[in-house]
This record gives C-alpha cells, sequence and structure tokens, in this order.
C-alpha cells in the first residue's frame, strides 16, 4: 500500500481554551516539515469551515503561524482588491497612521457571534511563508482587517477584546438581512 501524507481536519478551540488566550511562540524554522504539515492540516480545517483565515493556535499550536486572503466577494467598492492565500510565520504588524475603521468580524474560535471592532485602516505586516520568502506588504480596509485578526490570535487577543462597545456584539442568526463583511467567516 502507498504511504500517503494525509492532510487532517483539526478540532478548532473556541474562546475560553488557555491555548487562545497565550501568546504564541516564533516558529524557528518556517520551511521544517512539522510546520508544512501544520499549515496543510491548517488549509484544509479553514476550506472545511468555509474560513478566510485562521491561526495556529486556533488549532491548539501555540506558535506564530497565520493563514489568510482576501476573496473577491468580500472586497467593497473603492477598496483594494482580492489578496491570495497568503501563509505566514512569525509576523509582525504596524500601523501607518491613527485612523481606524469599525467593521464587522466572526471568528471561527466563537462560532455564531458577530461583533462591530476598531481596526487601524491602513498598516505595514511582514513575514516568512514556509517557501522561506520573506514578504512585506503594505494594506488598507478589510484586508488590514483580516491581518490584524489574524495576527492577534498570536498575541491571545480575540475580537471582543478589542470592542469598544459590546452591545454591539451579536448572533449572527438575530440580526436582520443586510450586508455584512466578516473576517474569518460568514456567520
Ligand atoms: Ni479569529
Amino acid at each position: 500500500m502507498p504511504i500517503i501524507d494525509a492532510m487532517a481536519i483539526r478540532k478548532i478551540a473556541l474562546m475560553g481554551q488557555p491555548v487562545l488566550k497565550e501568546p504564541a511562540l516564533p516558529i524557528e524554522d518556517p520551511g521544517a516539515p512539522k510546520i508544512r504539515r501544520l499549515v496543510a492540516d491548517m488549509l484544509e480545517t479553514m476550506y472545511d469551515a468555509d474560513g478566510v483565515g485562521l491561526a495556529a493556535p486556533q488549532v491548539y499550536e501555540p506558535v506564530r503561524l497565520v493563514m489568510f486572503m482576501v476573496p473577491a466577494d468580500r472586497v467593497k467598492e473603492g477598496e483594494a482588491g482580492a489578496v491570495p492565500l497568503t501563509v505566514l510565520a512569525n509576523s509582525v504588524v504596524e500601523p501607518l497612521d491613527d485612523e481606524t475603521i469599525e467593521g464587522a468580524e466572526a471568528c471561527l474560535s466563537l462560532p455564531g457571534l458577530v461583533g462591530i471592532v476598531p481596526r487601524y485602516r491602513h498598516i505595514r505586516y511582514s513575514g516568512m511563508t514556509p517557501e522561506g520568502e520573506s514578504i512585506t506588504r503594505e494594506a488598507s480596509d478589510y484586508h488590514a482587517r483580516v491581518v490584524q485578526h489574524e495576527f492577534d490570535h498570536l498575541d491571545g487577543i480575540l475580537y471582543p477584546m478589542r470592542m469598544i462597545d459590546l452591545s454591539r456584539l451579536s448572533f449572527a442568526s438575530e440580526l436582520g438581512p443586510g450586508p455584512r463583511v466578516m473576517v474569518e467567516t460568514d456567520e
């Protein structure tokens, strides 16, 4: 029988799990086989959950690894375009100015909930791909929101901890119809 290097859907940690609260550790070698396997598992887990982003602590791995993408259908008119799937180890982010903007976010670790979260509108971020390529990008609006949401997971921060007004945390099922551009998943 051939040996198949199968991927696996990992269990997603939910809010309250200690692994989501602690700072994740730097990755020494982003190209190491165990990291490549984790990337493959996270991809399968993210796609299975219909997500557009996932951080390693969400699958019980406390290391600084995130993946995200900006699908074309989530880009609002006037905003920058789609971003292909990006996998980054040891990522860092900095705001480019003080401007913040509110938007709806959901998280695979808080299923069913949606909150209105302020984020920096313009950021610069960088990190290392599993192929060993160093990436630095500037991002704004939804792209910047996704990046800040995912990078926060590496510092033990979930989006409600960034909210100013917790009355704007809701179950998606109780909100009326209307356009909502979400992060990580459409609830
Ligand atoms: Ni999340």
